[in-house]
């Protein structure tokens, strides 16, 4: 289904998210831009993903790779211009792609004009007050820090304006006041200035942050839920048919919040299910997806969460307890250099330590759990990381094209290349790459084209209501997807050792059942528990089809 009419299109997509930086150098400087991105938008409309985000791409002094903004309304050089955006927005458009971009609204680079003018200004003025102010490092003493690997306070002395300033993230972010309307309305402009330029969706970077107030922990204030809505209304009246999605890592009613009452955003990332999709296969249990979901509210009529196994960041471990962060850092960071912040910097391929059927069991999970999926770039051929790199950055290495210099990514110089490309032992570019898997139809590239384009034939995967199985085996995850009509019935062995299940199929007794990976038909469902045999570490996508009657 890719309905460009559709407003809730973003409940059917399938979302790749692509650095500009790392994806594909077109200009050989040896850094990413658009030109290369736009001269590689035929990998991804041959994968069959139907939207792309692209991390921020803006002027930056790119101390947080660029999530530090310096000027909203333009392109960082090194990646073009703004026309080559536009074009880059056209092209994926032809192909029937969507654009989603990021919005940071919540703090600004020290470098951003903004800033600059407001620590200058007189204190009090309407000038200063654009960031969070204060004379003593003393106030919002409740609110977490979240680069603690960083930064020991969310307070930072300024020199030039002899007072402290606000930060949730690295001391040279500053947060804007969103208590100053006149912050408000800059942002609305900007938001104005890229949907005009075309882009279909905007990621709310560190949504939760915008307010801070006294005695709180200053997250989920309802004063930003109030900025949201005001958002959703602008959007709605200028842009209608656009999509807003939160990035707001918090327990499930703190982020189905960000939805409101389907008056704020249209997606939030569901950052709980991600560590417990991990754990479930580690332990060979279902029960952390099930006991997830079943703490996640129902979501308003056209609201959608959006689902992930990794991406540019480290893989969270904020919203589990204590004994599953332990036990998520044995099983998955062994090497305490895989440990940052509160999580684990690994990609997906070396996470399932490069097991095929276990990436396999994973993609499986992702795409057919109630949500869009968000494949993140590199995955799609199994990639590694690079422990050796600082903070993030080993999660971020250059695209893996082909076996020739610089993994086909840059003709610059090995020297000259943003980031190292990964060139050694079992991810470097030589064995895992673009071109030798597009090659090969067993290669896990084929495969995860096969995997989006069933998805896609199969609405009720975005749609679909859910409805678990319990089997006897704690190791199978069993569940119901229906949505107009269409019984979809996903089976997972968690695993690795193959095993027989029964699974209670009563209530669809008379049905035919279909394997969508296999296309083969199996034996119609009774009114006994219905055995199924599964490999080790196995899945099953089947379709119930209606018997005779
Ligand atoms: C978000 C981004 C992360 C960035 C942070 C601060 O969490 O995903 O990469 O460092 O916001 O902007």
């Amino acid at each position: 289904m890719d309905d460009w009419e559709d407003a809730e299109w973003y409940r059917d997509a399938v979302i790749y998210e692509v650095s500009v930086r790392t994806f594909m150098d077109g200009d050989g400087d040896g850094i990413g831009d658009f030109a290369g991105l736009t001269a590689r938008l035929d990998h991804l409309a041959d994968l069959g993903v139907t939207a792309i985000w692209l991390l921020p791409f803006y002027p930056s002094p790119l101390r947080d790779d660029g999530y530090d903004i310096a000027d909203y309304t333009s392109v960082h050089p090194d990646y073009g211009d703004l026309a080559q955006v536009r074009s880059f927005i056209a092209e994926a458009h032809r192909r029937g792609l969507r654009v989603i971009t990021e919005l940071v609204l919540n703090h600004t680079s020290d470098q951003h004009a903004w800033f600059q003018r407001a620590r200058r200004a007189p204190p009090g003025s309407a000038h200063r007050n654009w960031y969070v102010w204060s004379d003593t490092p003393d106030r919002y003493r409740d609110a977490r820090i979240i680069f603690r690997d960083f930064e020991d306070s969310n307070w930072s002395w300024d020199d030039v304006a002899g007072a402290w300033f606000w930060h949730r993230f690295y001391s040279h972010q500053p947060d804007l006041n969103f208590d100053e309307p006149r912050v408000g309305r800059a942002l609305l402009d900007i938001v104005d200035f890229w949907l005009e330029a075309g882009v279909d969706g905007l990621r709310l970077d560190a949504i939760p942050y915008l307010y801070e107030r006294e005695g709180t922990s200053s997250e989920n204030l309802p004063e930003t839920h109030g900025f949201i809505r005001q958002l959703r209304r602008h959007v709605d009246e200028h842009f209608p048919g656009r999509m807003l999605l939160a990035e707001a890592n918090q327990w499930p009613q703190d982020a189905v919040a960000y939805f409101g009452a389907g008056d704020e955003c249209h997606m939030a990332f569901h950052f709980p299910l991600m560590p417990r999709l991990y754990m479930a296969l580690g332990l060979a249990d279902r029960q952390p997806i099930l006991d997830i979901l079943a703490r996640t509210p129902d979501l308003p009529a056209s609201a959608q969460w959006a689902i992930f196994l990794r991406n540019h960041d480290e893989l969270t471990l904020e919203m589990v307890s204590d004994d599953e962060r332990s036990y998520m850092r044995r099983r998955y960071a062994p090497d305490p250099r895989a440990s940052l912040n509160l999580g684990i910097r690994r990609r997906l391929a070396p996470l399932m330590d490069g097991d095929r059927a276990r990436l396999e069991l994973m993609n499986g999970l992702l795409f057919s759990l109630p949500g869009t999926p968000v494949v993140y770039y590199g995955d799609e051929i199994g990639m590694g990381d690079d422990l050796d790199l600082p903070d993030r950055f080993g999660v971020r290495t250059p695209m893996q094209w082909d076996a020739g210099p610089n993994a086909g990514f840059s003709t610059a110089p090995v020297e000259q290349l943003c980031l190292p490309v990964i060139s050694a032992g079992a991810y470097g570019y030589q064995a895992v790459n673009v071109a030798a898997q597009r090659a090969d139809p067993g290669s896990l590239l084929s495969w995860m084209k096969r995997l989006i384009a069933l998805r896609k034939d199969h609405p009720g995967f975005g749609r679909g209501s859910l409805r678990f199985l319990e089997p006897a085996e704690p190791a199978v995850l069993a569940y119901l997807r229906e949505h107009d009509g269409e019984v979809l019935l996903v089976v997972a062995n968690l695993s690795p050792q193959p095993l027989q299940t029964a699974l209670p199929l009563g209530d669809h007794a008379g049905s035919a059942l279909v394997d969508l990976l296999t296309a083969t038909g199996l034996p119609p469902v009774g009114t006994d528990l219905y055995p199924l045999h599964l490999a080790g570490h196995g899945f099953r996508w089947l379709r119930l089809e209606d018997g005779p009657a």
